[in-house]
């Protein structure tokens, strides 16, 4: 009798270790991608989805848990040490492109990130939304949201529907030959004394500005303080007094530098470059 069981107890045993050996042979690869949702590929670390961009799993010895970024992050899987969501600009998620349910609010579609204005022909301003809550964020002058990479960009870049250069400027590049184009002309801004355009190989407009009491000047190709620049020399004439353009144009001396330890403020980001020259 106790030799009977003792064999059972065998053929058991080896049962057993068969259909373990049997799950290990499979190739690893084959498991991550079948199994990934209910098995860890290693025993600890952060694994991307195979078909959701947002959605994660955490491995603690060998104990799976499933968790998701918040509304409008993604996971990013650069390392499987780090725990990291971010806005979906510089992480791919062609290959598992999936994500929640959008949880809108006010002007914002998920709860996180830079999102278009809704209304298609608004060009130059955006939402940044963080936990739901919106701010509209206007582009500086000439610039149009970029939805591919959530910042304002020249219209010929950010190519966005209806609102290409040709939308944005009601400006036409006059027609050049190409050794002109590769100089990438200027030409003044019929409206505005201020701003002048950019023909991007004498093909695309740009519009940039002049800083505060200066004009383009045309036949220079640069930006000049207004006043000495006969056709728009009344241009500030509605906003500025000749004493502020007096200002303007013979700023205060700086005085020297200090000798003492630096400021290492951080510099303040600028919106926009504006021609200085
Ligand atoms: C291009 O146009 C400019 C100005 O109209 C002219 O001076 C130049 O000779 C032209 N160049 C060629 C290669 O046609």
């Amino acid at each position: 009798m106790a030799r009977v069981l003792n064999l059972l107890m065998l053929l058991l045993t080896a049962g057993t270790v068969f259909a373990a050996r049997n799950k290990q042979s499979r190739p690893a690869e084959k498991d991550f991608e079948q199994e990934s949702s209910d098995q860890c590929p290693e025993p600890y670390g952060y694994f991307a989805d195979v078909e959701q961009c947002d959605k994660y799993y955490e491995c603690k010895d060998g104990q799976i848990t499933e968790k998701l970024c918040p509304d409008g992050m993604v996971f990013n899987d650069f390392s499987t040490q780090d725990e990291k969501c971010d806005l979906p600009f510089n992480i791919d998620c062609t290959t598992r492109p999936k994500l929640q349910t959008p949880q809108p609010s006010q002007n914002c579609p998920r709860k996180h990130g830079y999102f278009a204005h809704e209304e298609a022909n608004v060009c130059d301003k955006f939402y940044y939304c963080t936990d739901g809550k919106f701010n509209l964020i206007v582009c500086p002058d000439g610039l149009v949201y970029n939805e591919k990479v959530g910042i304002c960009s020249w219209p010929d870049e950010a190519k966005k529907k209806g609102c290409s250069s040709r939308d944005v400027f009601q400006f036409d590049c006059p027609k050049v030959n190409e050794s002109v184009g590769l100089t990438h002309p200027r030409y003044p801004d019929p409206e505005d004394c201020q701003y002048f355009y950019v023909c991007i190989d004498g093909v695309t407009p740009r519009r940039n500005g002049c800083k505060l009491g200066q004009a383009f000047d045309e036949r220079t190709s640069k930006c000049d303080w207004a006043r000495k620049i006969p056709e728009c020399a009344d241009w500030y004439k509605d906003r500025l007094t000749d004493e502020q353009l007096d200002a303007l144009e013979n700023p205060p001396t700086p005085r020297p530098r200090p000798t003492g330890p630096i400021n290492r403020r951080k510099p303040a980001r600028k919106p926009v470059v504006h021609e200085d020259d």
